[in-house]
């Protein structure tokens, strides 16, 4: 892909008939009375980042050892392990430091969600793959980080990465000891300061670049929105039965992870009225078309074409269309299949009624959908945290080119 400018990004906006493309994000009015801290102030999260994780990550870089953390580190993969052996002392202190739950974690909510997401991962998997994985591509900042990273030239092996966290949050043992999650979020909360790092440094980033840094506390909110929020409206337009406290369980399980990702408690929506207020201010003003996520989008569909063994892209391409409407598939150039688009439009919310048990009419396309449903939890599974190894590693420089 050449000549990315953001004269580029804007004359891809102008041929598909829009009128602004900006991933610059609206005067933040949000108050944090709405946040886990529940002081009434007004703090913009777009200008907060992650400074000691990144001092820390900005030290591995300059020292060299992104590769033998990444080595050292392989073996650290559940929540009870110890912080591995082979690490710069400074990485182990600040890994002693965060690698916990924090004090207003409540266990018997993280229980809860354990038992929610085990009765839902499926609707969650589709939800967060086809549906949130998609979406980011159309969230510019996010489209662009993930383009010019490292990751951005090995989709496949990204995606594979990036399931690892849904994988690992959506468990039946996200929390316990023996579960995986605590270790996913704190690796990644690494990678992110890592990036943070090197992209500043990636010409082709700054060219289209509007912050002096990427992934600040608001960026990670609009991702939690894109992932968290949307399958939280999926499970009701779709009429999955979902109790008030396994929503506070839901919501509670994304208010650890968002704090483990490095995000302040001022920032972290206290309930999901405060979340969706916050989404309607953050993520949807500020989805556009990219040249990079356009790019993202095709390699990502492909990948899950090739998971979903036996689906057709016509299938794929419409359950896209389906999860994350037809705006932004058009920006994506995604195909049509109108006869695939009658059936999922007819037919999923009677394949989730009925396998939800609310329903004893099972729909024409059950099979069509189990399969699809299947392919979906393999390509998790298959890229979920094997017991020796998590996937998520720190990366050493920039997409080549
Ligand atoms: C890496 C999850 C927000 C950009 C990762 C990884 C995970 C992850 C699991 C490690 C796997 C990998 O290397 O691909 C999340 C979650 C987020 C979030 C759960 C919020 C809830 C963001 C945001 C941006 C971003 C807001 C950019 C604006 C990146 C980039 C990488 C990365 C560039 C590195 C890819 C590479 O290896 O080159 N993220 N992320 N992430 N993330 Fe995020």
């Amino acid at each position: 892909m050449e000549d990315l400018t953001r004269r580029r990004a804007l004359s891809i906006g102008a041929v598909l008939g829009l009128t602004a493309v900006t991933s610059a994000p609206q005067a933040w009015s949000w108050s944090s009375k709405g946040s886990l801290a529940g002081t009434d102030a007004v703090a913009d999260p777009f200008q907060v980042w992650d400074p000691v994780a990144d001092d820390v990550a900005a030290r591995l870089l300059a020292e060299g050892s992104i590769d033998s953390v990444n080595k050292a580190w392989r073996a650290w993969n559940r929540n009870s392990d110890a912080l591995p052996a082979g690490l710069p002392g400074y990485l182990t202190d600040y890994l002693r430091d965060v690698n916990k739950l924090p004090s207003w974690a409540d266990p018997a909510l993280l229980a809860a969600s354990e038992k929610l997401y085990k009765r839902l991962n499926s609707y969650l998997f589709v939800s967060e793959s086809l549906g949130s994985g998609i979406l980011s591509t159309v969230i510019p900042r996010e489209a662009r980080a993930v383009y010019w990273s490292a990751g951005g030239a090995n989709m496949k092996e990204r995606a594979a990465k990036t399931f690892t966290f849904g994988y690992d949050l959506h468990s039946p043992t996200t929390w316990q000891p023996q579960g995986f999650f605590v270790v996913s979020a704190n690796k990644t909360r690494l990678v992110h300061s890592v990036v943070r790092n090197l992209l500043v440094t990636s010409k082709r980033f700054m060219e289209t670049s509007d912050q002096p840094k990427p992934i600040s506390n608001g960026d990670i909110l609009i991702t939690f929105h894109s992932v968290a929020t949307v399958a939280y409206k999926n499970m009701k337009k779709w009429g999955i039965k979902v109790s008030e406290q396994e929503e506070a369980a839901d919501l509670h399980a994304w208010q650890v992870a968002l704090h483990l990702l490095g995000v302040q408690r001022q920032f972290i929506p206290a309930s999901w009225e405060e979340a969706l207020k916050q989404a309607d201010q953050m993520l949807w003003p500020v989805v556009a078309p990219t040249a990079e996520g356009i790019n993202l989008a095709k390699t990502l569909i492909g990948y899950i074409e090739d998971a979903t063994l036996g689906l057709t892209s016509g299938f794929v391409n419409e359950m896209v269309r389906y999860l994350i409407g037809d705006k932004y598939a058009d920006w994506l150039g995604l195909p049509r299949d109108w006869v695939m688009r009658g059936l999922i439009k007819v037919a999923w919310p009677v394949y989730v009624r009925f396998r939800e048990g609310l329903s004893p009419v099972a729909p024409e396309a059950l099979h069509l959908f189990d399969q699809f449903i299947r392919g979906v939890a393999m390509m998790f599974l298959n890229n979920g945290t094997s017991p020796t190894q998590t996937l998520i590693t720190l990366p050493g420089a920039n997409r080549p080119g």
